[in-house]
């Protein structure tokens, strides 16, 4: 893993809907005082850990809305901050609109509040162009650009558009929904978000789960092909990953015990006496359970009188997108129901609800993080939920107990609190009862475990594994690239050839020796190409290799008469020069049998197509088929496949033009192209093809030959040749007429 100061990026560019700082009028003068949050964090101590540049600029510049005075303040040396402005009427629509009252509530399965409304999405594209004209401006070669949040969903589209080449990653920090809820948006706006998230190098969920949704709704909806999480985007490559979020857990853990934080416990303490204390904060949202925690609570009351008198529970609720109805309606109800709770147990001397709208200095929520017996986390869903994590860093001392939702992303790391279904008002009381009562002991046990996993995979390893990710998927970029053959190679190539006499040509078929036509069956050599490639293969110091993925029957009728080795179906079958067929190697099969009751379910849906059975493969054909038919039917097959991949990785999934073939990873042409490499000592190898899979044989060559792609595409390959026309030019090199 690379260090922060390692990475191969001149700055990093934050995006983000906010600014992490806000003007606030202190002593009759504005100041830039830093927000509350887990990104804000993560990214201002990243900010620290980097080395300034070495002329002194700031390394991250963060991008968002905030107050325009803003751009000219210095909050630190390395950090920048860039305004967006975004006009009250557009912004009503897009972040009270389709940020809050679609998309919010839609990826958090809240479906019957979910507004559905054109002028939101319209609102929706014109702010994220107003971000990306701030990143046009800002954007410098050598940036990294780093987009977050369901805000800005086309933004990463937008800018791989303008500049193909940058670096992007996004982070989404609410849940991905599984494709049938996502598909409950209109078509046109499922594809700008996917198109758009898809922009960026590497996408970044909490957990695998909603990494699992993204890349099927992606499958369904665009039709991208993938190979397990990368997708394919017109020959670049998209990385969608878990990166749990973590917290800064030494500055939690650190501050439990410092002047403030003590001086705060005091003041609990004395209003606790000796009462137990339950606490949740929460932004006011309809996502984070308030109101059945309550019901909870209540149940607790009525199912365990003995705790009556012996325990308080906290809920501090802070004031959220209060410009939104729904915000405010449940505002009222939780003002009610805690009335309505405290009204029926209250006596003179015992509350047993605090409710508090309000948010909380840090020193005093540590407070109480340290003194709560039981932390009680139950939203309805959560990407995440740091306050889960955060209150289990600030147990040390004496331990308390977390009662968890099985909701939130944080569950899946923290499995040792107390895991509880917050729909279930039964099960939740009765985990109240169990944490309040469990032994020391094994609260110190579990809050331990927890504790080791969140100091080890906290904020920093979540910046530095994000980081990570988009180098290597920046070097796989580097890997492919275009350079289009020129004379003076060409006479490099020739030159080589003659100077040698142990020379392997290894050229694939369809595409390269012959055009893509429309019915497979016509791509037939011409004349004059087989006659250059009958001089090539009687050359004694010559062998011809012909690599492809046709049958050995087709290539066989091709190349009768030329003294060729052919390999077929990818680099399963080859015959050598009046040698008979021969396997690669023996290929269990069996596999064929689980696949084609499933290809023929598409051939009845999707007519017009037709299954081909090769020897060790499968193959559906729909280049008859009707285009729009193909287009749905081919979605859906992509992902009946990779569910069944699933139990069988030895399988793999090959697209071509209209055809999708799924074939053992047992062989490839690389495969292939290293045996046939490894039985002479070639002084001179050229390799030559058009399509995905002569990418393999172009990494088995590698340096030890020459390599030419034909067409424009990113390649391993040397080199690119523009047409397939130009392909006679090469061949004549090598028969000096
Ligand atoms: N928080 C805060 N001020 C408060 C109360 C909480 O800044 O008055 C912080 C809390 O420490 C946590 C964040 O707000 O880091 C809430 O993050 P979480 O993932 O739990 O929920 P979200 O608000 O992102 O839905
Ligand atoms: C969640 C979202 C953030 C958002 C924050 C506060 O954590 O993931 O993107 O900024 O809530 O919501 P607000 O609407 O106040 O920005």
């Amino acid at each position: 893993m690379k260090t922060i100061d390692n990475l191969d990026f001149k700055r990093i560019i934050i995006v983000a809907y906010r600014l992490p700082f806000s003007l606030v009028k202190k002593k009759g003068e504005y100041q830039a005082v830093q927000n509350a949050g887990g990104l804000v964090s993560a990214i201002l101590s990243l900010s620290q850990k980097m080395k300034p540049s070495d002329d002194g600029s700031a390394k991250i510049v963060w991008i968002g809305t905030g107050d325009q005075r803003l751009e000219n303040i210095s909050v630190s040396a390395a950090v920048e901050l860039h305004p967006v402005d975004i006009p009250k009427k557009v912004n009503d629509k897009y972040y009270a609109g389709f940020c809050n009252d679609t998309i919010w509530p839609l990826f958090h399965y809240f479906v019957s509040g979910t507004v559905f409304d054109n002028s939101y999405f319209d609102a929706y594209v014109t702010a994220n162009e107003l971000f990306f004209q701030k990143v046009k401006e800002i954007l410098k070669p050598g940036d990294f650009v780093w987009v977050h949040d369901y805000q800005l969903f086309l933004l990463p589209g937008l800018i791989r558009k303008a500049y193909p080449d940058s670096d992007m990653g996004f982070f989404l920090h609410i849940p991905f929904p599984s494709f049938e809820m996502f598909r409950l948006l209109p078509r046109k706006w499922r594809e700008a978000i996917l198109t758009g998230i898809t922009g960026a190098d590497v996408v970044g969920f909490h957990i695998n789960d909603y990494t699992q949704y993204f890349i099927k709704s992606v499958k369904r909806t665009l039709g991208y092909s993938y190979d397990r999480n990368f997708i394919s985007i017109n020959y670049r490559i998209c990385k969608a990953d878990a990166f749990p979020i973590g917290i800064d857990f030494n500055k939690f853990h650190e501050a439990c015990f410092t002047p403030k934080t003590n001086n705060s416990k005091k003041k609990i303490k004395k209003y606790l006496g000796d009462k137990k204390l339950i606490f949740s904060v929460d932004r006011l949202d309809y996502t984070k359970g308030l109101l059945v925690r309550l019901q909870a609570y209540e149940r607790f009351l009525e199912l365990f009188p003995e705790w009556h008198y012996k325990v308080v529970f906290n809920m501090v609720v802070v004031p959220s997108r209060d410009m939104i109805r729904e915000y405010r309606e449940l505002k009222k109800e939780i003002e009610a129901t805690t009335g309505r709770i405290n009204g029926k147990y209250s006596t003179l001397d015992w509350r047993p609800l605090i409710y508090q709208y309000r948010s909380i200095p840090f020193h005093e929520m540590i407070a109480i993080y340290n003194l709560s017996d039981v932390g009680l986390i139950t939203p309805l869903r959560d990407g995440m939920n740091l306050v889960a994590k955060e209150y289990i860093a600030c147990q040390q001392g004496r331990y308390g107990m977390l009662v968890l939702s099985e909701m939130t992303g944080a569950a899946t790391e923290l499995n040792e609190a107390i895991i509880i279904n917050p729909t279930d008002v039964e099960e939740t009381a009765d985990a109240l009862n169990k944490a309040l009562i469990m032994p020391e002991e094994e609260k110190e046990k579990r809050v331990l475990k927890m504790q080791n996993r969140l100091r080890r995979y906290d904020v920093f390893t979540w910046t530095k594994d994000f980081l990570n990710q988009v180098n290597e998927v920046k070097e796989e970029k580097r890997k492919l690239k275009v350079n289009y053959l020129n004379n003076d190679t060409l006479a490099k190539i020739r030159d080589k050839y003659q100077k040698t006499s142990k020379r392997l040509f290894l050229i694939d078929y369809d595409g390269t020796l012959t055009p893509i036509v429309s019915i497979p069956e016509m791509a037939l050599l011409n004349e004059e190409t087989g006659e250059i490639l009958r001089k090539i293969a009687s050359d004694p110091f010559n062998k011809l290799v012909i690599i492809s993925g046709r049958s050995g029957e087709f290539l066989e009728t091709q190349f009768r008469d030329i003294d060729a080795t052919l390999v077929a179906e990818h680099g399963y079958l080859f015959r050598n020069p009046g040698k008979e067929w021969e396997q690669l190697q023996d290929i269990d099969l069996s596999w064929k049998s689980k696949f084609i009751p499933l290809l023929e379910d598409y051939v009845d849906r999707c007519s017009g197509s037709m299954i081909e059975d090769k020897h060790a493969s499968l193959v559906w054909h729909y280049r008859n088929a009707d285009e729009d038919i193909a287009q749905l039917r081919i979605n859906e097959l992509r992902d009946d496949i990779s569910e069944l991949l699933k139990n069988d990785p030895r399988l793999q999934v090959l697209e071509g033009d209209k055809v999708v073939e799924i074939k053992s990873l047992l062989y490839d042409k690389g495969i292939m192209a290293n045996r046939i490499i490894s039985e002479d000592n070639y002084d001179f190898i050229i390799a030559i093809g058009d399509d995905r899979t002569d990418e393999d044989l172009f990494k088995a060559v590698a340096d030890r030959g020459f390599t030419i792609k034909i067409g424009c595409k990113p390649t391993h390959a040397s080199f690119n040749l523009k047409d397939q026309s130009q392909i006679l030019g090469i061949l004549r090199l090598f028969t000096n007429s």
